[in-house]
């Protein structure tokens, strides 16, 4: 069996449910209090034994480079005023992975934001973990799929269940279960209308994919929205052989929502180590007056 070795860190999307602030601000940099969500996934692959990240980004987004960069002049600034810890944080985030990066030229949809990485991914299989997908909870999400990748070897998708009334903004899949949090897919669709929906599982932010895909987004057409869907390329190995379903522990923030963004500055804020109890008191208070 090929171990899981890279990842691949789609960020390149345009963020429209979250202008203006996406309007230069990639939506993959907004803080959650006072990290930025792509470190959080990043961080999340590094525990999950990945080293070799893909981000693929494109124009204006050049900050999350940036971000994973060396700060010297920073760096110099805190030490002189002995804010060491802080200048650890620092350097200690330009060397938590190999971080590479590519452009997608265009917007064209998370499916050809993933064809981007072939080069880097080679003849492996890969995790995918969505740029606005932020996951938190005691075992990384990554690592729940790739646990289930060693033992089956297949295409493993990360799903949650969604309410019945909001399935019609996710993909919806066809699935049985094999045991406990772990179903076969054998079909699946992006975006669906209230007569396709299949079950109110869906993926939700990470894969593990294999080098096939490739060839199936090649030949993919353009689906909902005018974008080359993952889902749809997925679908594809799902009605041929089909792939694995595992519904992931931990609770995913959707970065690219302004409900999700607000979720996750409130939660992550009241259990941050800093500030946590002093937040708490403040939405008391703040809770009272209304
Ligand atoms: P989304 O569909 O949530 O991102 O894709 P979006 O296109 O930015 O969303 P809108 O405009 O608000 O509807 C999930 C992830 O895939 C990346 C996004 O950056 C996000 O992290 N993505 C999406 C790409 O890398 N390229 C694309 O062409 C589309």
């Amino acid at each position: 069996m090929q171990k899981v070795r890279k990842a691949v860190i789609p960020a390149a999307g345009l963020g429209t449910r979250v202008l203006p602030a996406t309007k230069v601000l990639p939506k993959e940099m907004f803080p959650i209090v006072d990290k930025p969500a792509i470190q959080y996934i990043v961080e999340e692959a590094v525990a999950s034994g990945i080293r070799d990240i893909l981000i693929v980004t494109n124009r204006g987004k050049n900050i999350i480079e940036d971000h994973f960069d060396r700060a010297p002049e920073l760096e110099q600034r805190l030490f002189d005023s002995e804010k060491n810890n802080l200048r650890d944080q620092a350097i200690d985030i330009s060397n938590l992975a190999n971080i590479h990066f590519i452009r997608q030229k265009e917007s064209k949809g998370l499916g050809h934001a993933v064809l981007c990485a072939k080069t880097f991914v080679g003849d492996e299989p890969f995790a995918v973990l969505y740029g606005d997908d932020v996951i938190v909870g005691e075992e990384p999400a990554c690592a729940q799929l790739l646990k289930a990748y060693e033992k089956f070897e297949k295409i493993i998708v990360g799903v949650k269940k969604v309410p019945e009334d909001e399935i019609f903004k996710y993909s919806s899949l066809k699935v049985k279960r094999i045991n406990n949090g772990i179903f076969e897919c054998v079909d699946m669709i992006e975006k669906p209308k209230a007569s396709q929906v299949m079950s109110c599982y869906s993926i939700q932010g990470r894969c593990i994919l294999t080098p096939d895909i490739f060839d199936v987004i090649s030949e993919t057409s353009p689906g909902k929205g005018g974008e080359v869907q993952l889902t749809d390329a997925i679908r594809t190995i799902a009605r041929k052989s089909g792939v694995l379903a595992v519904e992931y522990s931990g609770k995913r923030y959707d970065i690219g929502s302004k409900i999700g963004v607000l979720e996750a500055c409130v939660e992550m804020g009241l259990v941050h180590p800093e500030i946590g109890e002093e937040f708490k008191s403040y939405l008391k208070n703040l809770i009272r007056v209304c």
